[in-house]
């Protein structure tokens, strides 16, 4: 590709794919950039191995997609605000990010991406699946698009952070200040892509509560039928770790879901997101 010599690997059919030729802890020329952006739109989720990178590498190579948006909920790296960790130890047994979601849908302003940085994995388990909204809205008949291109949908954060989440005990430390759960947020079902265009299945089993106008009892039947359809397996993609990946998804564009397999062993990840624009 050009002088960049960025290569970019499609990992699956619908989503994802794997970027070498680059170190991140380096300032990215213009070239690369274009590259990285590029397969990040066309793919959905991109994937780094083997990088190096300091906290303030890791919020400079964040920074070159947009502001940082720092999560409200999520312990921060000691001296690092706008990096979230990503925690599970040994003992604990609930991890972050365990059902399928994408990121700050709860924002009226939802977040454009999450960069995770591998810290520490463990020996097997802890992978990442990620789940196309565009191919899940594709694959919908002609009818279904057109009757959720007219709906929105009522997002809200209150029931996964808030002081009645019912979270177990053990997150309390690695989920913080339940009392600034008050976002709820309102998107269309099916929104343009900020960037392309393309239309992009926006509700998320995490984060939306109901369709604009219905009751949650009402919207629940559809809501599952949209989830049934945007996990399927063909849609997805799933991330083996190391130390030194990177993963850097769109939060307008794709799911994801950590699979908590891995019970007995420490998995540290760093997250900074990238704030994003209001969706139409
Ligand atoms: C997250 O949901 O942001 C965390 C994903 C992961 O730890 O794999």
């Amino acid at each position: 590709m050009r002088n960049s010599r960025i290569e970019v690997q499609p990992i699956a059919g619908a989503v994802g794919a794997e970027i070498s030729g680059v170190d991140l802890s380096q300032p990215l020329s213009g070239d690369q950039l274009a590259d990285i952006r590029r397969a990040f739109g066309d793919h959905g989720v991109i994937f780094f191995r083997d990088q190096a990178l300091s906290p303030a590498q890791h919020v400079a190579f964040a920074e070159n997609f947009g502001p940082i948006a720092i999560n409200r909920f999520f312990r921060a790296v000691e001296g690092w605000p706008m990096i979230a960790e990503v925690r599970k130890e040994p003992e604990q047994k609930a991890n972050i990010g365990g059902g399928w979601h994408t990121d700050h849908s709860y924002d009226a302003e939802p977040a454009l991406g999450s960069v995770l940085y591998a810290r520490e994995v463990p020996d097997h388990g802890g992978d990442t699946v990620f789940a196309s909204m565009y191919a899940a809205y594709d694959a919908l008949s002609d009818g279904l698009k057109s009757r959720l291109g007219e709906m929105r949908a009522v997002h809200s954060s209150r029931h996964v952070f808030g002081q009645k989440s019912g979270r177990p005990a053990e997150m309390k430390t690695r989920i913080l200040n339940p009392e600034l759960a008050t976002q709820d947020a309102m998107h269309p079902v099916v929104i343009r892509h900020p960037h392309n265009g393309r239309p992009a299945l926006y509700v998320n089993p995490g984060f939306t509560l109901r369709f604009e106008g219905w009751t949650d009892e009402e919207s629940r039947p559809l809501l599952q039928y949209l989830y049934a359809q945007a996990t399927k397996p063909e849609f997805t993609c799933r991330f083996r770790w190391r130390e030194g990946s990177i993963a850097f998804w769109d939060n307008r564009s794709t799911w994801h879901l950590a699979v908590n397999d891995y019970h007995g062993q420490r998995r540290l990840m760093h997250r900074i997101t990238v704030g994003g624009v209001p969706l139409h």
